[in-house]
């Protein structure tokens, strides 16, 4: 009889070092893809064969064909979006999780990946300063973590009106009312509109030119809550990196409401929280029920992994456990499927305690500090470039860069950014004109990094002129 695992260890081994050796040009590689989605689908496509082929032969191909369409997001000088790469013990540990194979819902069946997820839950909750008995779960990104956080919120406010939304839906519930920054990121309203509460009946309260939500447009909207409510604050606006001001907002919605849930959507700017010298920008976030962050954000571990803490772990499960007689929760630990709408879900805690314990306490803080001192660099580069203009206060690790007050000249210089391949930058609109997003948030970005792409940015600015 021939042993079907035959062959396995040859074609890992190879795997191995077909994604060894595309690491090793990543740093040099164009960051842009050098070919299109329709290119690679007509590579890779064509009817289905009815033959398969030696699983060596499909990585082979795939190892050769794929990279000209890959955009070089883990590498250095991709700013786009707001993206963290794949720290190298995490990637590592990411490949282990895939051979360790579990599905990690209970403890019971995986503990391993219930205590490597527990222990990176803790120390998590430690690094961002939250109340000790958090619960957390790990979703697949920041949108499932909002998500998450609107259906316990819309549990614990509910049910604190008499109302089991769990087992009665929202049809003849009381209203909830949801409150929000006007510039809260499009993820927050998708998880209002899957937990049935609407993306359009958020009252969106007016923000300032950073983003962040005003205290004296927050006040008349909470004068005019009656009922159960969910208050969305923000750490880190998508585009500024502005944070709302915790520290009057939180105690105001506490005396106004007491009852009202408050969220903080923290995809990536609760990572300031872990840093020497941006602590400041959270102050006063500890004190709400829920928050939001992303590990493949600032922490740099792969794909996908958000998380959802939430300061009464009872609520956390209401509103997400399940059971049935075939799964053995238990109830005496912590199984991981208590916090998570998932069943069937990857061992996210591997990649994260990887990179957790790789990094330390002071890594951490370095990887986030020195994002941050270099986006200060882009913009105090950019900034001292005549006819550039940065349009947001650069608090954290984004900049908005504009050229010749011009939408224009800003969309053309980002596609010759774009074209030259060294580096990788975004665009968007804030405050009505059109900007170059910079996002500096991957942990192998350096100094000279920013150089180089600055160099670009400005060789692009002047051909821009000159082509008039
Ligand atoms: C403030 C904020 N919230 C939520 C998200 C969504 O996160 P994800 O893309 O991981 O779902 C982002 C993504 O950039 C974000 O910046």
């Amino acid at each position: 009889m021939t042993n079907p695992d035959e062959g396995t260890a040859d074609l890992l081994r190879r795997t191995a070092d077909l994604a060894i050796e595309y690491r090793g040009r990543l740093a040099d590689r164009p960051v842009e893809p050098m070919a299109t989605e329709q290119q690679l689908y007509e590579i890779l496509g064509g009817p289905l064969p009815d033959a398969g082929e030696e699983p060596l032969a499909v990585i082979e191909r795939m190892a050769r064909d794929v990279p000209a369409s890959l955009m070089a997001m883990p590498g250095p000088r991709f700013f786009g979006f707001v993206l963290g790469g794949g720290l190298p013990a995490a990637v590592a540990a990411d490949w282990l999780t895939s051979i360790w194979g579990q599905n990690s819902p209970s403890a019971h069946v995986t503990p391993a990946a219930a205590a490597a997820e527990h222990v990176a839950a803790e120390w998590l909750i430690d690094l961002f300063g939250l109340p000790a008995q958090s619960s957390v779960g790990f979703v697949t990104g920041g949108t499932m973590a909002n998500f998450a956080a609107m259906a316990v919120g819309r549990h614990a406010v509910l049910r604190a009106a008499g109302w089991d939304v769990e087992q009665n839906g929202l049809q003849g519930a009381p209203r909830v009312t949801v409150i929000t920054g006007a510039d809260a990121h499009v993820t927050l309203f998708a998880g209002l509109r899957m937990a049935g509460l609407g993306a359009g009946t958020a009252r969106r309260v007016a923000v300032d030119r950073e983003g962040r939500m005003r205290i004296d447009a927050l006040e008349p909207a909470l004068a005019a809550v009656s009922g159960p409510a969910i208050v969305c604050l923000q750490a880190g606006n998508v585009n500024s990196g502005a944070f709302d001001p915790f520290e009057v907002a939180v105690p105001m919605i506490r005396e106004r409401l007491p009852d009202a849930w408050i969220h903080v959507d923290g995809a990536f700017g609760l990572w300031a929280a872990a840093t020497r010298s941006r602590t400041h920008l959270v102050a006063g976030a500890a004190g709400a029920d829920s928050w939001s962050t992303d590990a493949h954000k600032w922490l740099n571990v792969p794909f996908d992994t958000g998380l959802i803490f939430v300061r009464d772990g009872a609520s956390h499960r209401a509103a997400m456990s399940m059971t049935a007689s075939y799964l053995p929760f238990d109830g005496g630990q912590r199984d991981p499927g208590d916090f998570v709408p998932e069943l069937s879900r990857r061992a996210r805690g591997f990649p994260v305690y990887a990179a957790l314990r790789s990094l330390g306490r002071s890594g951490v803080r370095d990887m986030v500090d020195r994002c941050c001192d270099l986006a200060r660099r882009f913009a105090d580069a950019l900034r001292a470039e005549p006819g550039v203009q940065i349009l947001n206060d650069v608090v954290l690790n984004q900049v908005l860069v504009r050229f010749d007050d011009s939408d224009d000249r800003t969309r053309d210089v980002i596609a010759r950014v774009q074209a030259d391949g060294t580096a990788w930058f975004g665009g968007g609109t804030w405050n009505g004109d059109f900007v170059m997003r910079i996002s500096v948030i991957n942990w192998w970005t350096r100094e000279a990094d920013v150089d180089r792409s600055l160099e670009v940015i400005r060789r692009a600015l002047h051909d821009s002129r000159a082509a008039g």
